[in-house]
This record gives C-alpha cells, structure tokens and sequence, in this order.
C-alpha cells in the first residue's frame, strides 16, 4: 500500500476538498450535556480522528429543534445558539488537525428513546414502531406510540432543518448532513409501513420522497449556493437492518432521481454491506445512488478492509467511503493503510454499557 493508492488520493465534493476518499461515519455517542451542549472531550474525540488521517468526519446525529426531534438523552443539539457555539470548538479541533467536518441533522420521530425537551413523539403516521429501544443509550423496552404530524408541523421540521444548518455554518463547519436514513423521521415518511398518510405525503414511492426532498431544497435556500449539503439515504433501519424498498431498482430510480431535484451535493448510501447488491443481484446501493442521483456517492457499511473500498471507488460507485466500527477500533486507520500496519478489530466492548465516549478515545 503507498499514499498513491486511489483512497488516498484527494478529491473535492461541491466546497469541499477533501485531501483523501476515507472519512469516519456519523455515529451518535450521548456524551454532550443534558441540554444538548457539545463538550470538551467531543473536541477530543472528532480531533483524534482528523489526526489519524481522515480527510473528513461527519458527526453524530446532531438535533434541529427543541420540540420532538431529539432521539436520546445527552445526544447533542444545534437547535440554540447556544448550542451552536459549543460546536465551535469542535470544528476548530478538527479543523487544526487538517481535517473538514460535516454536522450530521437528524431528526429522530418515532424513534425518540429520550428527550430533553419534550415527552411525546411524532411521526408522519401514528405507527407503533417495530423492534426495542436500544439499551446502550439508555432506553428500554418497546417504543412509545406516536402521533401524526400535523401539516404544521411538517413546515415546523423543514424550518428547524433549514435554521439549524445555518447555525452549523455559522459555527464554522464545512457542509452538513441531512439524515434520511436509518429509521429516523425521514425516513419514517419514505418507508411504506410507516408513512400511512393519504395527503401528498403518503403513497406513492414519490410522495413518501417528497419531505426529503423539500427538506434538502429549505436547507439549501438556507445556507446558500457556497457551502456542502448530502443526505444521508438506507434502506435498513436501527429498528428493522433487513428492511427492501418494496419497489426495488424502480423505486432506488424514483428516490435517487427526485433527491437529484433537491439541492443537494452528495448523497450518502449506507448498507449492511456496501459492495452488496441492493436487490437480488444487481448494483450496489451506492452505484444506484451513482447512476440515478448524479451526485457524488459517499458510501458506507464493512467497508473497513482496504481493498473492498478501494474497489467500490475504482469502479466509481463512490467518491469516498465512510468507516464507522473500523473508524473507532482505528482512529489513524488511514494511516495504518498507508503503511501497512495491523488494523485493530472492533470490539463492542467499547460501546458498553453506554455508547458513551471513553477515557481510552481521548488518548493523544
Ligand atoms: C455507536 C454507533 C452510533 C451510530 N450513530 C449513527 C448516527 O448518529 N447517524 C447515522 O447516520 N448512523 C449512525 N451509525 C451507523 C454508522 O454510521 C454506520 O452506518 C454503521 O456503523 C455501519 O458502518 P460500519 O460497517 O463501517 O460500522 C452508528 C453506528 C454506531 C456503531
């Protein structure tokens, strides 16, 4: 492996040059303040990644309002300025060690284990989400039922989207993310066994897009041509991995070309597995999202051996692939690659019995 070898070549996504194609995840600690503020040790924690060699961090999930978004107790917000500038010293960390960082906005719905600010949960359907709360951030048991949104207050969350990623480029960050993946409320409305609304919000594969894509279109009135905006896009979920789109290729058609209609610069696919055929044996998620979005692909899922990531970027399907697991067991991993060094396991330890940040992550 030299620095020659194509992940660690540079490559630039709309305002962002990136000095190589590996980046770490979005993954959610819980480790800010109960009201949301980032902490210090976040500082450390992202910084540590940039040191590493990582061209770019996306943060964790990070909350747009103070209403219903937030999804799990000590999960950070960007809703305030307040919580704005205790960001700041996040990006500037990350900044002083050579690396861009996207904010990731995520809106939780249904899937609200734990909320500083508001105790019922809404979603674009009251559906009883499948599956449990997840232990490790503090929930337990099933999740609650929610209630249908209201037109109101679906304007409400494009608003907060949008006002929220003007604080994030106020704070100084270089694009942000806007979660659609995952389960989250986004996704709620693109998923047909959680999107039961019979406005234009609800039914077709179309219509289940549409609050993704207008969500993408207010962020970007918000933030201007000059700063990066992705979406982040699944078809699992926290709460259901093995979930299909119903519609397979033609609905990966339907999604990614109406998500190419929504302002954005890049699209983030993430899979169980990033190099697996989306349907039966087709492309991958990530070259759909290629082919029928037009924008760069960032992709995701056990992508942390060398040559599978390579691969997925050679043959174009992606721009730059993102390690999650791989990125925690191996802060430096782009740097062990380059010198082929041994590369640690993961080991799930780590996120026990808290998915909180740990002493061990804050080493120099
Ligand atoms: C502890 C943890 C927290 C995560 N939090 C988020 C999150 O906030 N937003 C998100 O989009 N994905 C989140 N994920 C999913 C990861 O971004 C990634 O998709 C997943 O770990 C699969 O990639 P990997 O195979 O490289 O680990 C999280 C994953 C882990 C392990």
């Amino acid at each position: 492996m030299t620095e020659q070898s194509i992940l660690h070549t540079p490559t630039t996504i709309h305002t962002m040059a990136l000095k190589n194609r590996m980046a770490v995840a979005p993954m959610t600690r819980t480790s800010a303040s109960a009201d949301g503020l980032a902490t210090d040790d976040m500082a450390r924690y992202y910084a540590r990644f940039a040191r590493g060699g990582y061209a770019l961090v996306i943060t964790e999930g990070t909350y747009p309002d103070l209403l219903h978004s937030q999804g799990y107790l000590y999960q950070p917000g960007i809703a305030s300025t307040a919580q704005a500038d205790a960001w700041r010293k996040v990006v500037d960390a990350v900044h002083a060690e050579g690396g861009k960082i996207v904010m990731q906005l995520m809106h939780a719905g249904a899937l609200s284990q734990g909320n500083h600010w508001r105790g019922d949960n809404i979603a674009p359907s009251a559906v009883q989400p499948v599956g449990t709360q997840m232990g490790f951030y503090r929930g337990e048991g099933p999740y609650p039922f929610p209630r249908e949104m209201t037109r109101d207050e679906i304007g409400q969350v494009k608003e907060a989207f949008a006002t929220a990623a003007g604080h994030a480029r106020a704070a100084g960050f270089d694009g942000v993310e806007i979660h659609g993946a995952n389960g989250y409320l986004l996704d709620q409305f693109l998923t047909s066994y959680t999107n039961e609304r019979t406005d234009q919000y609800g039914g077709s594969t179309l219509n289940r897009v549409r609050l993704l894509v207008e969500v993408g279109q207010a962020v970007r009135r918000q933030v201007g041509d000059d700063f990066t905006v992705g979406m982040r896009i699944s078809q699992g979920k926290v709460n259901d991995y093995e979930h299909k789109w119903a519609g397979a290729e033609d609905d990966a058609k339907c999604i990614f070309e109406s998500l190419a209609g929504a302002g954005l610069d890049y699209l983030h696919t993430t899979e169980y597995d990033a190099a697996a055929p989306a349907f039966g044996d087709g492309e991958s998620l990530a070259a759909l999202a290629a082919r029928y979005g037009r924008l760069p692909v960032i992709a995701n899922g056990q992508l942390g051996e060398y040559d599978k990531a390579a691969a997925l970027v050679e043959r174009g399907d992606a721009a730059v692939v993102t390690l999650g697991k791989t990125a925690l067991a191996n802060p430096d991993w782009p740097q062990r690659v380059a010198r082929a060094a041994p590369i640690a396991e993961f080991d799930y330890a780590l996120l026990q019995p808290l998915a909180n940040i740990k002493e061990s992550e804050l080493a120099a």
